[in-house]
């Protein structure tokens, strides 16, 4: 079995090519460096790109796989929740594909897929995951694949909004996070000290709005580098996720911990999970760096839970994208 998936929700076209086990037969991230100037995604030059790289892209994945698009079972792409330009690419492509060589079509949900990075990993039930990403900073309980319900979200700004828009007022330019992870190798985590909204690790919900504020009027006094400020604010993030994290997944019983979403690809969020799961004896799940940003392998993934679900799971050509996402389970397939 040869399953084809796609993803176009933001700024990253990719496409891959799985086997029935969600192994790699091939993939590709053309990631949109175009924006970067503009300090932020624009939506109408994303998927404008979208539209010129996204053909290239599936040829070379199918000739990485030596496969052809009439060896492809499975047909996948991301639904949403994403710009609404740039999913309608990827959505159109693989349902013309599916509809074309009559072969099912999946829509999936891009959180879902982000969580789904870990489908092929020997997870044991029950888990919390954490999927922090530019969008969105969740906290999920999961009893199995399907049994996935929501503990709780950010009231405002999302962890790697934070992390970008921090960067930003510190003139570091964009995509913040990986920016200030890296400077903040040569910043005492230790010097400034800010504050931890909503910091009660009992409480599921996040909030990161009033820590940006905060970074801001450090900044202003001019007293501080932007290696300690960023190395403290750092800090200060990883502190919320990971103990928040930990604490629902001692009350919850979990046996295991999988992160998911752009900001876990930070250095000192992997390795506090790290440390911290190893002294509890959980297993921790943290995708490749290349995993943890927007990829179609866990599009992929996810369709494959769908499937194993349901060998039948067929979206069809009646699904169409959806911009945002509400509701407290998460199960892969776009009809919510
Ligand atoms: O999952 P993703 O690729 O796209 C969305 O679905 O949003 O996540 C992108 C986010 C950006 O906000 C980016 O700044 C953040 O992930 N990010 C990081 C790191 N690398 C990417 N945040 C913190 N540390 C990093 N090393
Ligand atoms: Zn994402």
């Amino acid at each position: 079995m040869r399953l084809l998936a796609v993803e176009t929700s933001c700024d990253d076209s990719a496409a891959a090519v799985l086997d029935s086990q969600g192994n790699v037969l091939s993939e590709i991230i053309a990631t949109q460096t175009e924006h970067h100037t503009h300090g932020g995604v624009v939506p109408e030059i994303a998927s404008r790109l979208h539209m010129s790289v996204l053909p290239g892209l599936i040829r070379e994945v199918l000739e990485k796989s030596s496969t052809s698009l009439k060896n492809i079972d499975v047909f996948a792409a991301t639904a949403g929740p994403g710009l609404t330009g740039s999913l309608l690419v990827g959505l159109s492509w693989a349902k013309a594909a599916a509809y074309a060589r009559n072969k099912p079509f999946l829509g999936i949900n891009h959180l879902a897929a982000h969580i789904h990075i870990h489908f092929n990993s020997d997870v044991e039930f029950p888990a919390v995951a954490l999927l922090v990403s530019g969008g969105h900073t969740m906290l999920f309980f999961m009893k199995s694949w399907r049994e996935c319900v929501l503990l709780g979200t950010t009231r405002d700004d999302a962890a790697g909004e934070a992390f970008d828009k921090t960067a930003k007022l510190m003139g570091l330019g964009y995509p913040g996070g990986r920016i200030i992870d890296n400077i903040s190798v040569n910043g005492d985590p230790d010097s400034v000290v800010l504050p931890l909204p909503l910091g009660n690790k009992k409480i599921p919900e996040f909030s990161f709005s009033g820590l940006k504020t905060a970074v801001r009027l450090k900044w202003e006094t001019n007293l501080i580098t932007k290696e300690d400020l960023a190395a403290s604010f750092q800090k200060t993030v990883c502190k919320i996720l990971v103990s928040k994290t930990l604490y629902q997944a001692h009350k919850l019983q979990a046996k295991s911990i999988l992160v998911a979403g752009g900001v876990s690809a930070n250095s000192r969020l992997r390795a506090e999970f790290k440390t911290e799961c190893a002294k509890r004896g959980l297993s921790l799940f943290v995708p490749e760096k290349k995993h943890s940003m927007d990829n179609a392998v866990m599009v992929g993934r996810a369709a494959l839970s769908a499937l194993q679900a349901n060998p039948k799971a067929n979206s069809g050509l009646r699904c169409n994208t959806f911009p945002r996402w509400h509701g407290e389970l998460l199960f892969p397939l776009s009809q919510l």
